[in-house]
C-alpha cells in the first residue's frame, strides 16, 4: 500500500472544571462513559483518524484541565491550534458566563493570525441530566452567543448519551481543515 498523506489538525479543548471535556473526547475516540470524576491534570491529547470530503485526516485532540491549579502547563501548547472548541454545562449557568473568559483567553495565548475568522465551536454538553429539568442556559441563549463571536457553530450535545458527539467532532474536523 502506499503512503498515504495526512492532514494533522490540532485541537483544543477547553472550559469550566466538570463540563465534561474529558468525557466528550473518551466518547468520541473509545466509546467510553464514566460516571466518575476524574480531575483532567495538565493536558493532555489523544487521536483520532477520519476521512473528511475524501482527504484523510487525524484529529489531534488536547484535553485541559477545568481547574485551574491543574493548568500546569500553562497555555504554551494553545499554540499552532486549527480549531478550539468552547464546552459548557447546560445546567450550569457559571460554566456559560464563563465561555467569554475562555474565548478571550485562547485568542490572547494562541495569537492567531485573524482572531476574527479563527475556527471556534461551541458545545453545550449534558443536556441528559434529569430528563433536561435541571437545564438553566437555553439553546437560544447560545445561539445568540454564537451569533454575537462571528458565528461560531453550536451542538447540544450528551458524552453519557451519546447524543451529538459524532456530528460534532466532524463539524470540528470540518472546520479546522477549513482553516488549515
Ligand atoms: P476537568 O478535567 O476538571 O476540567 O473536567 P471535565 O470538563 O473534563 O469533566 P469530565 O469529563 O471529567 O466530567 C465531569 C463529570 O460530569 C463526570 O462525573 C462525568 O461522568 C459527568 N458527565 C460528563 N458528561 C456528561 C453528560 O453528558 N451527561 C451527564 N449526565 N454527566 C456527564
Ligand atoms: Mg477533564
Amino acid at each position: 500500500m502506499s503512503l498515504q498523506n495526512r492532514t494533522l489538525l490540532k485541537v483544543i479543548v477547553l472550559g469550566d472544571s466538570g463540563v465534561g471535556k474529558t468525557s466528550l473526547m473518551n466518547q468520541y475516540v473509545h466509546m467510553k462513559f464514566s460516571q466518575q470524576y476524574k480531575a483532567t491534570i495538565g493536558a493532555d491529547f489523544v487521536t483520532k483518524e477520519l476521512q473528511i470530503d475524501e482527504r484523510n485526516v487525524t484529529l489531534q485532540i488536547w484535553d485541559t484541565a477545568g481547574q485551574e491549579r491543574f493548568q500546569s502547563l500553562g497555555v504554551a501548547f494553545y499554540r499552532g491550534a486549527d480549531c478550539c472548541v468552547l464546552v459548557y454545562d447546560v445546567n450550569v449557568l457559571k460554566s456559560f458566563d464563563d465561555l467569554d473568559n475562555w474565548h478571550e483567553e485562547f485568542l490572547k495565548q494562541a495569537n492567531p493570525t485573524d482572531p476574527r475568522t479563527f475556527p471556534f465551536i461551541l458545545l453545550g454538553n449534558k443536556i441528559d441530566l434529569d430528563g433536561g429539568n435541571s437545564r438553566v442556559v437555553s439553546e437560544k441563549k447560545a445561539k445568540d452567543w454564537c451569533a454575537s463571536k462571528e458565528n461560531i457553530p453550536y451542538f447540544e450535545t450528551s458524552a453519557k448519551e451519546d447524543i451529538n458527539v459524532d456530528e460534532a467532532f466532524h463539524c470540528i474536523a470540518k472546520t479546522a481543515l477549513a482553516n488549515e
